[in-house]
């Protein structure tokens, strides 16, 4: 049984204050949660101050990005080190810094294999773009991400990670795959190709979040397919009340 996991990526919003505000309300509202992982994931500028909000909470903090070196001269990356001081999860390869920022399945690998070596919990996304999506691209597209995310990575390192399913189209724009769609990408684009690279019980132990717009209204739908673990969520994340609403309506449905 694979333990749900629901977390917020709060991309760049909130000051250090306006993020300790947020993370007090969820450390009360969240308080008596039980039988999901949760864990928001502040801008690297208060990490710090999150990460002492949330410190012996049910919260878990992650990092939104990191270079895979520990130290040195790399203008504006923080290192795995850095990060483990202050989260526990760590985000890597969302979309965002795929199409922005030049991150590549390489970058990624290179990252997941050093969050890994650093003791960190990867959260690697994946997904395909509307382009890919419409031309019936998505299974071959997601397929070569997680070749690409999980080479020279070990099965024992793999089962580590969590995977988030975003396709691109469905992030910010209020558009989600349907959960069938969603459910499906994640068995014959994901668990599949881990159980062909690794074996069933890898494939099986692996979380995979959907990322994608998940609102209060919608989690409930995602959360009840077989292949759907949880979510990565952005901009309902930056509310207590919505993000509150997403863990609770998910733990209804279950
Ligand atoms: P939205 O929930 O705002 O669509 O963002 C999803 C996402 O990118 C989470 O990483």
């Amino acid at each position: 049984m694979r333990t749900p996991f629901i977390a917020g990526n709060w991309k760049m919003h909130k000051t250090v204050s306006e993020a300790i505000t947020l993370a007090e309300a969820l450390r009360t509202s969240l308080a008596d949660v039980t039988g999901v992982d949760l864990a928001v994931g502040p801008t690297a500028t208060a990490l710090y101050a999150v990460n002492r909000v949330l410190s012996g909470s049910n919260i878990a903090v992650a990092a939104q990005n990191m270079h895979w070196e520990e130290q040195g001269a790399f203008t504006g990356e923080i290192s795995p080190l850095m990060v483990l001081e202050l989260a526990q999860y760590v985000i890597l390869g969302h979309s965002e810094r795929r199409q922005y920022f030049g991150e590549t399945d390489e970058t990624v690998n290179r990252k997941l294999k050093s969050a890994l070596s650093h003791s960190l919990s990867p959260i690697v996304c994946i997904g395909e773009n509307l382009e890919q999506n419409r031309a019936g691209e998505t299974v071959s597209f997601v397929t070569k991400q997680i070749h690409g995310a999980f080479a020279g990575i070990s099965a024992a390192e793999a089962r580590k990670v969590t995977l988030a399913y975003e396709p691109i189209w469905a992030i910010g724009t209020g558009l989600t795959a349907t959960p069938e769609d969603a459910n499906r990408i994640i068995r014959t684009a994901i668990r599949d190709v881990l159980a062909e690279l690794y074996d069933e019980q890898t494939a099986e132990t692996i979380r995979v979040q959907y990322g994608g717009s998940v609102k209060p209204h919608n989690m409930a739908a995602f959360i009840v397919m077989p292949e759907i673990d949880g979510a990565l969520v952005g901009g309902a994340s930056l509310k207590a009340d919505s993000f509150t609403a997403i863990v609770k309506n998910a733990l209804a449905a279950l």
